[in-house]
Parts: C-alpha cells; sequence; structure tokens
C-alpha cells in the first residue's frame, strides 16, 4: 500500500525498522520509554509493563519483518537491531537516505544532559555592539566563576566542555579549570558588514538591511555574512556529535544557543531567532523518550540584556515555499538549492506573493532557577518517519 501511494505520486519510500529480541533490551525499553509514553500517560508502571507485554504478543502474530536476503530485496531500509547494538541497511538510493542512516546510526537512548550557555558578558555586550571579538567584562567574569561553581554542584563526572573559537567563549571556559574543545562551527552569526556595529548604527547606515532583517529574521542574510538558516547548517556536525555523546556543555553565542535549542526543543524555523537566551543562564536540557526537559537556571550575575522581540508590526508571518530552498539540516525543507540573498524589499514582497503561513513563535525561557520551563517532543524521537518522501 506504502509503495503504491509512493509510486502514484513519484516519491521514495524508504523503510525504517527497529527489531528487538532481546528480552532484557525490552524490558529496560518498556521502563524507560514505553511507561512515559502518551500512551500510559494515567497508568502506573506495573500495568504499562503487563499491558505492553500483552500488546507485543498481538504484533507478533501479525508483523512481518522486513526480509533482505528475498522478498524485499530491493527497497530501501535500515534495520536497527536491538536499539542500535546492529544495524542492516539495504539499497540506500540518494544523499537523504545516507543521511538518514548515519543520523539513525549515531543517536542513542542512554540518559545523559547536556547543558547550553552563552560566554559571560563581554565588553560589546556593554556597548550594545554585535560580533566583534571582545572579551569578557568584570560581570563576565564573575559569571564564569560562578558557572564552574554550578558545574562542581551538578557533581558530574565525564563533563566535556564546548566553545566557539571566539575570545568571550574561550575567557567563559579557561575560568573552569579543565579541558575543553574549540569548534569553529559554534561561532557566532556572521554579521558581515554590519559586524561591530550596534543596531541603531544598523538602522542608520544601512536602513534597507536593518528593515529586511526585520521582516524576515530566519533567512535573512547579512550582505558577506550569514543568515539563522546558514547558521543552522553550519551546526549541524555540532548537533550530530551532540547526539552521539554523554553529558557536554556548550559555552556558545546568543544565535548560535538558539539554533541548538530549536534543535532539542522542535521549534519552527520562524520561532528561532525569537527563542529567549539570556547572558548568565544555563539551560539544562535532559532528553527524554518523548521530548527535552528544560531547566533554565540564572546563575545570580547580572548582566545586559541582548534580546530583542520579534517586532509587533510583522504580525504573522508568512513565508514563501521558494524561499525555503536552502537546506538539508534537521530544521529546515529538504529542498537543496542555496536560496539567494534578498536584494531588496521589493525582491521580498514579490517573493512572498503566493506565500504558506508558518507558525508564530512562543517564548521559551524564564530565568527562574531550577524551574522547568517546557517539555516538549524531539525531532530524533518524533521526527524520522516511516518514509521519507523526496
Ligand atoms: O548578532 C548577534 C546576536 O547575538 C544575534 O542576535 O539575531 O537577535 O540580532 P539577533
Amino acid at each position: 500500500m506504502i509503495l503504491n501511494f509512493a509510486k502514484e505520486n513519484g516519491w521514495k519510500v524508504f523503510f525504517v525498522e527497529s527489531v528487538c529480541d532481546d528480552p532484557g533490551v525490552v524490558a529496560a525499553n518498556i521502563m524507560n520509554v514505553k511507561v512515559s509514553s502518551p500512551d500510559y500517560m494515567d497508568c502506573n508502571r506495573t500495568d504499562a509493563m503487563e499491558d505492553f507485554l500483552k500488546r507485543i504478543e498481538c504484533y507478533k502474530a501479525t508483523y512481518q519483518p522486513l526480509e533482505p536476503d528475498n522478498y524485499d530485496k530491493d527497497l530501501s531500509f535500515i534495520k536497527v537491531i536491538n536499539v542500535g547494538r546492529r544495524f542492516l541497511v539495504n539499497r540506500v538510493q540518494d544523499h537523504i537516505q545516507s543521511k538518514i542512516v548515519y543520523y539513525l546510526m549515531n543517536i542513542h537512548v542512554h540518559p545523559r544532559t547536556i547543558y547550553l550557555c552563552r560566554h559571560g558578558e563581554s565588553e560589546y555586550n556593554l556597548q550594545g555592539q554585535i560580533g566583534g571579538d571582545s572579551g569578557l567584562s568584570y560581570r563576565g567574569k564573575k559569571f564564569s566563576t560562578a558557572l564552574r561553581t554550578f558545574l562542581e554542584e551538578q557533581n558530574l563526572k565525564d563533563l566535556k566542555v564546548w566553545t566557539s573559537q571566539l575570545k568571550r567563549a574561550i575567557q567563559t571556559a579557561e575560568v573552569l579549570g579543565g579541558q575543553y574543545e574549540q569548534w569553529k562551527a559554534l561561532n557566532e552569526i556572521d554579521a558581515g558588514v554590519c559586524e561591530d556595529m550596534t543596531y541603531e548604527e544598523i538602522k542608520e547606515q544601512y536602513p534597507e538591511e536593518y528593515e529586511l532583517r526585520e521582516q524576515d529574521k530566519y533567512y535573512y542574510r547579512y550582505p558577506t555574512g550569514e543568515s539563522y538558516q546558514d547558521l543552522v547548517q553550519r551546526l549541524e556536525p555540532v548537533i550530530m556529535e551532540l547526539e552521539r555523546q554523554g553529558d557536554v556543555l556548550v559555552i556558545c553565542h546568543q544565535a548560535v544557543m538558539r539554533c541548538l535549542l530549536a534543535y532539542f526543543l522542535d521549534k519552527s524555523a520562524d520561532e528561532l531567532p525569537y527563542l529567549k537566551c539570556p547572558l548568565h543562564t544555563v539551560l539544562k536540557l535532559t532528553p527524554f523518550a518523548y521530548g527535552c526537559k528544560v531547566e533554565s537556571i540564572f546563575l545570580n550575575v547580572e548582566a545586559v540584556n541582548t534580546h530583542r522581540d520579534r517586532p509587533e508590526d510583522i504580525g504573522k508571518k508568512v513565508s514563501n515555499p521558494l524561499m525555503r530552498r536552502n537546506s538539508v539540516t534537521p530544521l529546515a525543507s529538504p529542498e537543496p538549492n542555496k536560496k539567494p540573498r534578498i536584494e531588496g524589499l521589493e525582491d521580498h514582497v514579490a517573493s512572498s506573493s503566493s506565500a504558506i503561513p508558518v507558525c508564530l513563535a512562543s517564548d521559551v525561557s524564564v530565568a527562574v532557577p531550577g524551574q522547568i520551563v517546557n517539555e516538549l517532543p524531539r525531532p530524533s524521537d518524533a521526527g524520522v518517519k516511516l518514509s521519507a518522501q523526496q
């Protein structure tokens, strides 16, 4: 049925089968995953376990596994065996399918925590300037010390620390006193000709650029710089490596942190550039089977507020399907062509004429120590479907 439907629509099909025949793994999976699934919301653990074991018996009666050696040898698929202990991959047809395989082979289900924060407040933050490579302010240094204390209290054995290659992030990591890894991919969004300027200066010297960004913050690309969409693409290897790791602290920058947060919280491209990632606040992410727990922890060191809300007069944003042609990253559309930078307001208006609506943002973080602020499904749990349309 699936194959006929796909054929009628000119789609390719990629099957993902997860097979588990190790009783230990099955029991652990039911305890760790199934009992917290929406199906067993109002059920105690013992009843959930009993019910799911019965369910497996019912599945067994009708379930047809993929048969790589006979019946299904011409199909494209991956069989994930015992939650990633082994994989069987058959007839991968293209780049997207190979990326699905790569993704599934790299994710894991072991408990871990991802800590996201920005560098301590910088000299540029105090002046309202963007970009550049300034060092930490006095309060920024105080934050680094507070971060060290916070991490000691978390009592983590093998925490990995990653930073960008920018001075303010490195200075923050240095104070922690341990080893850390620098990633160029974690550097702040490149503001091109607007680097080192304040938003007021940009508005004055590049009024049209300023307006274009206000109109469409995710897709807008700074002249000689980057867009949020570019940044999402640049961060793909970081996200992949985060999926492979245990506990990690990522010390990064406002735009970068928004992209990472959007991935883990499954936020749309429209919401992403307005997610709140305040300075001196750690977001503690604990992925679980059907979502990701987020705690926002303000480390009690004052800092300037660098967040700018979505302009009110923009209203509900509309986006043209033609403008979503840039990326094969987890957050964007599968269309492979690079979108040209919008050169003028007229171009933008013209290209938006056959627009489709995209959902509006809702803010994520509230800086209250230890408070859980959001729980949402994650792409890794919900986003990989049985067949990939192309
Ligand atoms: O340009 C640097 C900022 O951290 C990104 O903030 O996208 O809200 O302008 P923005």
